[in-house]
């Protein structure tokens, strides 16, 4: 009997070459900008307990009860598949008392998330994020400088069509206010709205405001603007993110809507989206915010906190063509040879043009001249190093720049300059 095909997961996909190229150059950028801005990269396991993400997230959160992928190890413990890596992060800061040794902590990752979602382009079960965290600060200027910094590196990777949004979802004390408020206002259409929603009247109504139902976004339309319920605090602290922002020349806009769909955010919010139409519905690039309560929540000390997360997908479907381009690894040269002698000889100045730093193609499968300049084509290398009986008597090896087809004579010292 024919045995099924084994496939990768739906929503899990594998990443290849070239492709691979484009995520390779976008992490490297992420990594330097980030460092220039003081922040250093934390791995933390794929798999949590999975209290971490129920508490840090929230219950009622759509993460949380359903999309996680939640399974009981060999000895009945519940254990998750990070859906985010915030609370990860968290965990980690208490767990190894990060605060107690230095006031200011500032973690980038990138690593792979996973949520049992509906897919569609830009939206997948195992997606990989780009983040950062820093924790200790309390004002609103690292707020800004989280935003403008990676504004300027989706411009500098010539991403131009962006929409920078931001709100402020209030802190502890100018909850409950808004709370009640919103409730007043949700309960006559109770009727109205889904199920879920229903609910979280309730509970929990500011999740009502980020309820991806169609009647339900409409019903909410004219809810009140929590930006009318800030205490005084709150409200200089955002308006303390928008004058840093205009400081920092990102241009944003207010959308006292934006609620996120994590539960642990507390003061400014804000997200980057794509307005060009390559996402479709799944355009937001990257989203954040402030997370004030989360660490004393999860059991460590009164803490400030604020970070983002991008997802790379999402950004590399994003990225102009140039952009892409710019990122495909082509070899600098190709050794095309003739002989035993020339592919012996051709061993060892590849492997002496590597060491000088340059990328290096030959062919080890002994075909003909015309199937390695074929080769040499189909990688788009820079030159061909052309080594045959000829050359190696004579110690001058044909040079012959791909682009131009132009060809000349080099001995071996002038070739790293040569290239
Ligand atoms: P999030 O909004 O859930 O926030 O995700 C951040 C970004 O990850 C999204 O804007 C999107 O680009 C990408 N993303 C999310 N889900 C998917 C998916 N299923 N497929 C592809 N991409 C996706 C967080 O995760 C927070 N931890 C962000 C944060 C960090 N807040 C403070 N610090």
């Amino acid at each position: 009997m024919a045995q099924k095909q084994l496939r990768s997961v739906r929503g899990m996909n594998d990443l290849l070459p070239p492709y691979s190229d484009t995520w390779v150059y976008f992490e490297a950028q992420c990594r330097q900008q980030f460092a220039g801005y003081g922040y250093r990269e934390v791995r933390t396991p794929v798999v949590e307990d999975t209290a971490l993400f129920a508490r840090g997230i929230g219950d009622d959160t759509d993460i949380v009860s359903k999309e996680m992928y939640t399974f009981a190890d060999r000895k009945g413990r519940s254990l998750t598949m990070r859906p985010e890596m915030t609370a990860s992060c968290v965990r980690a800061y208490i767990q190894h008392a990060i605060g107690k040794q230095e006031p200011v902590t500032r973690w980038y990752y990138i690593g792979p998330m996973f949520r049992y979602e509906r897919m569609q382009t830009g939206r997948y079960r195992q997606f990989y994020q780009v983040g950062i965290e820093a924790f200790g600060i309390a004002e609103p200027s690292i707020d800004a400088e989280q935003i403008a910094m990676i504004y300027e590196l989706y411009k500098n990777l010539g991403l131009t069509e962006l929409d920078v949004v931001i709100n402020s979802v209030g802190g502890p004390d100018d909850r409950p206010a808004y709370r009640d408020a919103l409730r007043a206002f949700l309960l006559p259409m109770r009727d109205e709205l889904c199920s879920d929603c229903q609910r979280r009247i309730d509970i929990n109504p500011l999740r009502v405001l980020d309820c991806k139902v169609p009647s339900c976004k409409q019903k909410v339309a004219d809810a009140p603007s929590i930006l009318d319920h800030l205490g005084e605090a709150s409200r200089s602290h955002f308006e303390g993110v928008q004058r840093y922002l205009t400081e920092l020349g990102v241009p944003f806009r207010i959308d006292a809507k934006l609620v996120r769909g994590l539960d642990y955010y507390t003061g400014t919010v804000f997200e980057i989206i794509a307005t060009g139409d390559t996402l479709g519905t799944q355009s937001t690039l990257v989203a954040g915010g402030r997370y004030d309560t989360l660490v004393e929540n999860l059991g460590g000390p009164a803490t400030p906190a604020v970070g983002f997360a991008l997802g790379i997908e999402r950004a590399i479907l994003s990225l102009p063509e140039a952009t892409a381009a710019a990122a495909a690894t082509v070899p600098d040269a190709f050794i095309a040879t003739r002989g035993d002698a020339a592919h012996t000889y051709a061993m060892g100045l590849a492997q002496r043009l590597r060491r000088a730093g340059k990328y290096i193609e030959l062919d080890h499968r002994n075909g003909s001249m015309k199937s390695q300049f074929k080769r040499a084509d189909k990688l788009s290398a820079r030159y061909v190093i052309v080594i045959g009986d000829d050359e190696l008597a004579s110690g001058k090896l044909t040079l012959r720049n791909m682009d131009s087809r132009d060809e000349s004579q080099v001995d071996e010292a002038a070739l790293v300059a040569a290239l």
